[in-house]
């Protein structure tokens, strides 16, 4: 059973006045980080860091919701997490199928649609069964879009772009004069989804660890120090703050 953690007080009680919240980003994407560490800390193996970070995620699209953000993408897998111990990539790789098992029904509820970003073919079965029932229940939901980056890796994306666009300049569906910026967009797993306006990285890292390297070419960086367990509406709100004092010039003045 999940916990009921306060996150899930209505609006009313929250215990953040959010009032002056204007200029919220459109597309926030987060590197959960520090499961591990968070864990190690309390004395734990760290796969219960992974468990309490699965919480927190919950709670998190909560908050995007109700925050009016309206596209969240999640690193939850890289392509280079395959490195780690096999217990530990196999409890990772089961953690959407309980997520979606505890939570398929709120997030129907709460209209979120749920989506994915990466190399999904080769998943475990068990991760795409869950994982593509979810996409299925929650297709025509236009609220919140979930987006879960799950065995994603920025360089394979590219990669894999570069391939589908050769194929289809060999099978002449393509000429090279017309590839360009948002022709080559369309290539990528993020196909049709705004590039993210907040990037947040947890656990004091400060590295993308490739994610999103083509998509994040002029989004907002914010780093905390603060483990993915303890995430919390009050550390998002600060990230969401400092995002309204930045100023996005794209290269002009
Ligand atoms: C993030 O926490 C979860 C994944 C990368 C899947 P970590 O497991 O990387 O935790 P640390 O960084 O070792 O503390
Ligand atoms: C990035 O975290 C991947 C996810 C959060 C899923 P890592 O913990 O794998 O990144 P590194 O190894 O510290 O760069
Ligand atoms: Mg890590």
């Amino acid at each position: 059973m999940s916990m009921k953690l306060p996150f899930f007080k209505t609006k009313q009680e929250s215990p953040i006045e959010t009032n002056e919240l204007t200029n919220v980003p459109e597309h926030v994407a987060i590197i959960m980080d520090g499961n591990g560490r968070w864990a190690k800390k309390k004395g734990l193996p760290r796969i219960a860091g992974h468990k309490e970070g699965m919480d927190v995620v919950k709670r998190t699209i909560e908050l995007a919701s109700k925050h009016n953000i309206k596209i969240l993408t999640l690193f939850a897998f890289s392509t280079e997490n395959w490195k780690r111990p096999k217990p530990e990539v196999e409890y990772l790789l089961r953690l959407p199928k309980e997520f979606l098992h505890t939570y398929l029904p709120d997030l129907i509820k709460n209209n979120v649609r749920i989506e994915t970003i990466g190399d999904f073919d080769s998943l475990p079965d068990f991760t795409k069964e869950a994982v593509q029932y979810a996409k299925e229940q929650t297709k025509n939901n236009d609220g919140l879009l979930v987006n879960f980056a799950l065995n994603y890796g920025s360089r394979s994306e590219i990669m894999r772009a570069i391939k589908l666009i050769m194929r289809d300049v060999d099978d002449e569906k393509l000429s090279l004069d017309k590839l360009d910026e948002d022709l080559l967009s369309t290539y990528l797993y993020t196909q049709g989804i705004s590039d993210p306006d907040l990037l947040i990285r947890t656990s004091g890292e400060r590295r993308l660890s490739n994610f999103l390297l083509w998509q994040l070419a002029y989004t907002e960086f914010w780093f905390t120090d603060v483990l993915w367990p303890d995430f919390s509406e009050e550390i998002f709100i600060e990230a969401l703050m400092d995002f309204q004092k930045r100023s996005r010039r794209y290269g002009g003045i």
